[in-house]
């Protein structure tokens, strides 16, 4: 039997059944780990230059993965740097986010690479987790189908998906040593179905996470690698560790189901997996189990006929810049917006007066293991003066000074662009000093001064936040008429940014978390937490729960135009609650909305959330345009995990539908159904 192109499963699983039978056990164990020095890699700072081999067998002809990383582009140099993924969650553009899926995929291949570490789904349950800007939002249904949007797009070229870190990884000082308590209710419904949702989408690996869960590391947890994610959820994929290092011993996680030890050996080695199959502490079956599920993965995805051939010249081309130009537009999100003074218009201003730290620098988050490394990056002053030309005076003064103010008094328009960079939050790496959990929530202190400072003598100032995640603004955010959120905005940013503030593109993106007057009113967080439970509630439920009023809600965003919802309706038919909305764009401008279903559990028997989002829809719509939106919601996706009987439960209950453009009550429409199941 041969290895080649079109193998059909069948083929392929006699094929590797055939080559377990040869293989000697170091042979086999060769399958199960990374081939790297990793450290040396890190020491060099060269990590993230090149793929990276693991497993494989030239004698069995069996193709090693060749690992690169994410996500907010292959961080391998010269590739698309996108929006980060927080972001992407913003502009709740599914198909844009396969899109994205699709150029990393096709960027992937052309460095060589056939595995994408970069569907990164943890949840975000405080806004201080430092790795906030790698995932999609603090919703399990978002987060879900954003994975499965981008595992889709990447895997379209033959490129293995990993989605990571299994699972909840919501702390990152911590990340080593934190013990989640949870309860079951809580891990089923709160913390896994998105990643069940990839695994549904055909994602071909997974990666563990370091944190332990019920007092075991997640790279040896058995319960999660084998009861659900193998057992319940008949995952056919291998589990991979993280890399510093997920797993701490040869029997632990060769029996939690760990299959290939990540970024080389160190308990995944010949004599120590010999030993322990000597003194019967694992079984030649686990071994099998592992080696036979690397082999026929790498091979379902190594012999699949490309549709297509990867150059070079695909990495980080003018089309790629041209998706990331657009995630950039579709996720920027306007929080504020008095008196309608953005957009702004050319021909009432002279002079604009542009401050703040990151201005101009070239912002595009993390210095981790997510970081893209690029040249080619638009910052906001370059954006803004490109799309000027000559016609409008730019001023520019990074703010912190006595003539910051000077500046401010002379023009129409001030523009403030601060928040945080890869110190302030990111993945934390003490050898290269970055990343971490943020200590606080606001601006730093410098930034909310100046905020202060320019918009006493401007009244015309707009602020433009840089971050991956919430930031708290009460002290200051009454005294500016408009705030942009702009995330990490990739290597376009700077252009879209312009286009948003002069009107040629109408803001869409609506946040993908709740932005906290307080962070009192957050669940309890602490980054160097030994231990912390994790409960049912965090986000919009736990602000619904406790009838906290956020200073901005999840699903908030406002645009140039006005949308206005009516004629809900709904219909049941076979395993689906079918809604529609007329949705009507009731001002002068086109534009972008984001059209947001909640189920309410009010008449619930048991403890459950208010609401619960589970279905959205993007629209466009051009003035006086209505659009007739249908939102399809499964009716398991309305079910209960039920702990006693180890099963889902569906209620047969009143449920309120509630459709709208955000989570605030008085945003949503609503009415009740009734399922007779
Ligand atoms: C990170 C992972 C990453 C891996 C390899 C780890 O430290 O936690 O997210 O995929 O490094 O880059």
């Amino acid at each position: 039997m041969e290895v080649k192109k079109g193998m059909n499963e069948k083929e392929i699983e006699d094929y590797v059944n055939s080559v377990l039978k040869q293989m000697s056990l170091e042979e086999k164990v060769d399958q199960m780990v990374g081939n790297g020095l990793f450290i040396k890699v890190v020491e060099d700072r060269g990590f993230g230059k090149r793929v990276y081999d693991a497993t494989g067998s030239k004698k069995f002809n069996i193709p090693p993965f060749k690992f690169t990383d994410g996500p907010r582009g292959v961080i391998i140099p010269g590739s698309t740097c996108f929006p980060v993924s927080m972001a992407r969650g913003a502009s709740w553009d599914i198909d844009l986010e396969q899109c994205i899926g699709d150029v990393i995929g096709e960027e992937v291949r052309a460095h060589g690479g056939n595995l994408f570490g970069g569907v990164c789904i943890n949840l975000l349950r405080h806004p201080a987790w430092g790795r906030a800007q790698e995932t999609y939002g603090e919703d399990p249904f978002l987060i879900g189908e954003f994975g499965a949007a981008l595992t889709r797009g990447v895997q379209k070229h033959n490129v293995m998906a990993t989605a990571k870190h299994f699972v909840a990884n919501s702390i990152e000082n911590a990340r080593f040593k934190v013990n989640v308590k949870i309860d079951e209710r809580t891990l089923r419904e709160v913390y896994l179905p998105h990643f069940k949702r990839c695994v549904e989408e055909g994602c071909a690996t997974i990666m563990s996470a370091y944190n332990k869960l019920r007092g075991k590391y997640c790279g040896h947890n058995d319960y999660l690698l084998r009861d659900i994610l193998k057992g319940d959820w008949k995952f056919q994929g291998f589990v991979h560790s993280d890399w510093m290092y997920g797993v701490k011993n040869t029997v632990g996680g060769i029996t939690g189901g760990l299959d290939v030890e990540m970024p080389r050996a160190k308990y995944y080695k010949y004599r120590k997996i010999k030993r322990a199959l000597e003194w019967g502490n694992i079984s030649q079956a686990m071994i099998d189990e592992a080696a036979g599920r690397v082999m026929r993965t790498i091979l379902k995805y190594n012999t699949k006929k490309d549709s297509q051939t990867y150059g070079q010249d695909l990495i980080g081309c003018e089309e790629h810049r041209k998706i990331a130009l657009e995630a950039a537009e579709k996720s920027m999100v306007l929080l504020k917006n008095e008196k309608n003074i953005l957009p702004l218009d050319k021909n009432k201003i002279n002079k604009i007066a542009i401050f703040g730290k990151y201005a101009k620098v070239k912002n595009t988050g993390d210095h981790g293991s997510s970081n893209v490394r690029i040249k080619k990056v638009i910052t906001p002053l370059e954006g803004i003066k490109e799309y000027l030309g000559d016609s409008i005076e730019v001023l520019h003064n990074n703010g912190y000074n006595n003539s910051a103010i000077k500046l401010a008094k002379k023009a129409d328009v001030s523009l403030i662009v601060v928040g945080l960079n890869h110190k302030d939050e990111g993945e934390y790496i003490k050898e290269l000093r970055v990343g971490g959990d943020r200590d606080f929530l606001s601006l730093h202190r410098k930034d909310i001064e100046l905020i202060k400072a320019v918009s006493a003598e401007n009244e015309k100032a707009i602020v433009v936040l840089i971050g991956g995640s919430a930031i708290t603004m009460e002290e200051w955010k009454a005294e500016v008429p408009a705030i942009l959120m702009a995330w990490y905005s990739g290597v376009e940013g700077g252009t879209a940014l312009a286009k948003i503030l002069f009107g040629d593109v109408n803001p869409s993106g609506k946040l993908p978390f709740t932005i906290p007057k307080d962070p009192k009113n957050l669940p309890f967080f602490d980054k160097n937490a030994d231990e912390i439970e994790y409960g049912y509630y965090h986000g919009y439920t736990f602000f619904d729960k406790e009838g906290y009023v956020p200073a901005f809600a999840f699903g908030h965003g406002l645009s140039y135009t006005k949308f206005n919802y009516s004629n809900l309706q709904f219909e049941i038919k076979e395993d689906k609650v079918i809604a529609t909305v007329d949705v009507k764009n009731d001002g002068k401008k086109a534009g972008g909305e984001v059209v947001q279903l909640y189920i309410g559990f009010e008449q619930s028997q048991i403890e459950r959330p208010i609401k619960l989002l589970k279905g959205f829809s993007r629209v466009s719509l051009e003035p006086n345009e209505i659009k007739k939106v249908k939102i399809e919601v499964s009716k398991k996706n309305l079910a209960w995990y039920n702990p006693k009987t180890k099963s889902w439960e569906i209620e047969k209950i009143e449920y309120t539908l509630y459709i709208g453009g955000s989570s605030k009550a008085e945003d949503l429409l609503s009415t009740q159904f009734n399922l007779n199941i």
